[in-house]
C-alpha cells in the first residue's frame, strides 16, 4: 500500500491544525509501513493506537480553534468529527479481530482521514474570507 500524501490542497492555513493533519498522516504512513513489511500484529495495533489517540486530540483541539475564531460552521464540523471517532472505533476494534491491516488501512484512508480533512475545507475557506492571521 501506498503512503498517504498531505497535498497542498489540503493545508487549511493555520499552523497548529496543519501540524497535527502532518503529525496524524506521519503516523497513518508510519502503520501503512508497518502493514507493508508484515511486522507483527502487536506492532501494527500500537501505532494504530498511537493515530487513534492523536485523531481524538486533534478534534478537542480543532473545535476549540474553530470556536475561538467564530467559525459558524463548527456544528457541521462536530457532527463530521463524531463519525470520524466512530469509524476509528470500529477500526481499533478490528486490530483486536483478525481483519487485513491492509483492510483497517484503506478504510483510515478513504473513510477517515479524507472524509476529516475534506471537511476542514470549509474553514480554509473561512480563514481565508477573514483574512486569517490578519494584517
Ligand atoms: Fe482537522
Ligand atoms: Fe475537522
Amino acid at each position: 500500500m501506498k503512503h498517504f500524501e498531505l497535498r497542498d490542497s489540503f493545508l487549511i492555513g493555520h499552523r497548529q491544525i496543519d501540524a497535527e493533519h502532518a503529525h496524524m498522516v506521519k503516523l497513518l504512513n508510519a502503520c501503512i509501513d508497518i502493514s507493508n513489511t508484515n511486522a507483527n500484529r502487536a506492532d501494527f495495533s500500537t501505532k494504530f493506537l498511537e493515530l487513534g489517540d492523536a485523531v481524538r486530540k486533534h478534534i478537542i483541539n480543532e473545535e476549540a480553534i474553530m470556536t475561538e475564531l467564530g467559525y459558524l460552521n463548527v456544528d457541521t464540523e462536530i457532527n463530521v468529527h463524531e463519525k470520524g471517532i466512530q469509524v476509528f472505533g470500529e477500526l481499533v476494534k478490528d486490530c483486536r479481530r483478525n481483519v487485513s491491516t491492509e483492510m483497517i488501512l484503506k478504510q483510515a484512508v478513504c473513510n477517515l482521514l479524507e472524509l476529516m480533512l475534506k471537511a476542514d475545507l470549509g474553514f480554509k475557506d473561512y480563514l481565508h474570507q477573514t483574512g486569517y492571521p490578519g494584517p
